[in-house]
């Protein structure tokens, strides 16, 4: 099975399984504790039914979207998801480029394995989102923000759903942590996959651009839950966010927000935007799907702030769903993360020209122009 046998997140997923080393895998695979959200993530878009018009004159169809103030030409953007050099050595530059390319936003993570300034620098032109976690350290959090802000970066997205780690027995059946390093006994788990493991020893060394300066990691390293419990401020408040936002001055977004009433505060202290997201099931198992939120938090707040949603998105049809009910756009993760870890960029644009290409055949069988002719008309609760 190569690239060109890929026809679908499942056939992309299946190869990238194939070429990653098992921790690395399960690390991007997993959820938390039994996976139920993880899986409902995806099902919940079952739940309701597309109905479509016809006779509307689809020759030309246009995707694109203006979401916090940024011109999208896609519906979708790459969310901001952490140490993609682990998992091609290409990481966030093939992410970046394919971004680019498709002429969509893209996010980089306080957790990305390339710098948001050399990102920012090279794609001036490409929507860029920086992905920030609140840490302990307000120094870093600090010199994060001014960072962004010199690098000329047009999104703060803030994640709100991870003040502790999740449960993800996953990563601790396999010891996957950071910083990455090849143990002896890594080096064993590692020795199944070569070709991995000698595009890892060969290209540039893993680093932690975002973290370095202020965090030292020469010590243990941690689980990714280990470092969420211990690097990140739990005290959080609103009225930290609230300082925040009126500190950041341009298009402030919420990521992880699910209640409506999270929603209505999230509109109060200036947010241009929240993300619906429950993490890709990696954080509270059990919580209510983005997409099964979605309606009640359009209906509250649609006209005062961009709601938009992740996880589970592996469809085109998936897309469309979100956007009758009113999603200004979606988020994808692992639906361009297993095809980074197949291909590098090639794999990132070859999964998206697909998507793109479901998304066009699915809105011209909907009768729909463009974005905006999809409306709460086009589903219906099974
Ligand atoms: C994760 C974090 C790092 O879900 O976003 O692993």
């Amino acid at each position: 099975m190569r690239l060109k046998d890929c026809h679908n997140f499942h056939d992309f997923r299946r190869l990238a399984r194939r070429r990653l080393p098992g921790p690395v895998f399960n690390y991007i695979d997993g959820g938390a504790d039994d996976e139920v959200t993880l899986r409902r993530n995806t099902s919940a878009f079952d739940r309701v039914d597309l109905v479509p018009n016809v006779l509307r004159g689809v020759a030309d169809v246009d995707l694109s979207v203006t979401v916090m103030g940024q011109k999208l030409a896609l519906p979708f953007y790459l969310s901001p998801t952490a140490l993609q050099r682990l998992f091609h050595p290409q990481g966030e530059r093939a992410t970046a480029a394919s971004a680019a390319r498709l002429g969509t936003m893209f996010g980089v993570s306080s957790l990305g394995t390339v710098s948001m300034e050399e990102l920012a620098q090279r794609y001036p032109q490409t929507p860029q989102v920086y992905q920030f976690y609140f840490h302990r350290d307000r120094g870093l959090n600090r010199a994060m923000m001014q960072k962004a802000k010199d690098s000329g970066i047009k999104v703060m997205m803030l994640t709100v759903d991870s003040i502790t780690g999740g449960n993800r027995e996953r990563d601790l059946r396999t010891g996957f942590s950071i910083p990455f390093r090849l143990t002896l006994s890594g080096l064993l788990q590692f020795a199944v996959k070569p070709m991995w493991g000698i595009n890892y020893v060969t290209h540039e060394k893993f680093s932690l651009p975002q973290l370095d300066a202020h965090i030292d990691m020469k010590g243990d390293s941690l689980t990714i839950g280990r470092y969420f419990t211990e690097m990140l401020d739990p005290s959080m408040t609103w009225d930290d966010v609230a300082a925040m936002v009126a500190d950041w001055g341009g298009p402030f977004c919420l990521k992880g927000v699910m209640s409506v009433e999270d929603a209505r505060r999230a509109a109060d202290i200036g947010c241009g935007g929240i993300v619906l997201s429950n993490h890709g099931g990696r954080q509270l198992d059990g919580s209510r799907t983005a997409f099964d939120q979605l309606e009640a938090v359009v209906q509250a707040v649609g006209d005062r702030l961009d709601v938009m949603i992740d996880g589970g998105i592996q469809r085109g049809t998936h897309v469309l769903k979100a956007l009758s009910l009113g999603a200004k756009a979606v988020g994808l993760g692992r639906a361009y993360l297993f095809p980074l870890a197949v291909a590098g960029q090639r794999g990132i644009d070859r999964a998206m020209d697909l998507l793109v290409a479901e998304i066009t055949r699915d809105m011209k069988l909907m009768g729909a122009r463009s974005i905006g002719d999809l409306g709460r008309a086009n589903v219906v609760a099974r």
